[in-house]
């Protein structure tokens, strides 16, 4: 049988349970990541791809060793990536300092013009579904290709909303920033058609009102 590996959710939110329109604390986001000691992190295209804008003024140009697999410390992200949204800009996720290299999960819809990319620049990419990734044969192939056996999900409502509802997800870990959003909130459950129990398992407060609950579902 294959195994799965433990997945976590871990989001900054406002009070009123945003993931945008707010500044996150990136170095206290990322600092309460690295406690899980997770060797992966699965990235929404969405959020890859919106954080490349919102982070950066300009793209990067792309230099010969972005051709090259990385050779560098840090967590490897796995990006359900069916239609190619990060043609073109995976090479910022290579320079950048949170991320190792990207592992592309896309479908047998993908497009040739994407896998080529891919190829050309040494990705490693997994075949995972006909239309959109089959999560949970994502998630064994992560474990056993990558030995990612504790997976933080990055990424916003739509994945995570998912990962939630096939029961592929174990636990919660909420960054709560000192801010409301109201009307331009966008909601963590958004996608959620059914109500969960949660168990609260850790909990820290941090200096200028920042606290972090750890849930078990
Ligand atoms: N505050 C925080 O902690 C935080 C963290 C992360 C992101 N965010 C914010 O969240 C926003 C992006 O979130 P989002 O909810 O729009 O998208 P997302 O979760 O980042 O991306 C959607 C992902 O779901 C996949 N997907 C869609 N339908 C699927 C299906 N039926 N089966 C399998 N996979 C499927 C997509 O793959 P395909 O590409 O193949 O369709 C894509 O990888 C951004 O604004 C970002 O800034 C906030």
């Amino acid at each position: 049988m294959k195994m799965l590996p433990k997945v976590i959710v871990h989001n900054s939110i406002s009070i009123d349970g945003s993931l945008i329109n707010f500044e996150v604390n990136m170095p206290l986001h990322y600092k309460i990541a690295g406690n899980f000691n997770s060797n992966m992190h699965l990235v929404g295209s969405n959020t890859a791809k919106i954080g490349i804008d919102l982070f950066l003024k300009e793209i990067p140009q792309e230099t010969q060793d972005d051709f090259k697999k990385p050779n560098k410390k840090g967590v490897l992200w796995a990006i359900p990536d069916t239609t190619g949204k990060m043609k073109g800009l995976l090479h910022v996720l290579r320079q950048s300092e949170y991320c190792k290299d990207a592992i592309l999960l896309i479908s047998e819809k993908t497009s040739k013009e994407y896998i080529r990319y891919l190829k050309e620049r040494n990705y490693n990419y997994h075949v995972v579904g006909k239309d959109k990734c089959n999560l949970r044969q994502s998630l064994e192939l992560l474990n056993e290709k990558y030995n990612a056996k504790t997976i933080l999900t990055d990424t916003g409502s739509i994945l995570s909303n998912l990962l939630i509802k096939h029961g592929l997800v174990s636990e919660i870990s909420l960054l709560f920033h000192p801010v409301v959003v109201g009307r331009k909130a966008y909601n963590l459950f958004t996608y959620l058609d059914k109500s969960l129990k949660l168990e609260l398992t850790k909990n820290e407060s941090f200096e200028k009102g920042y606290f972090w609950n750890l849930y078990r579902i």
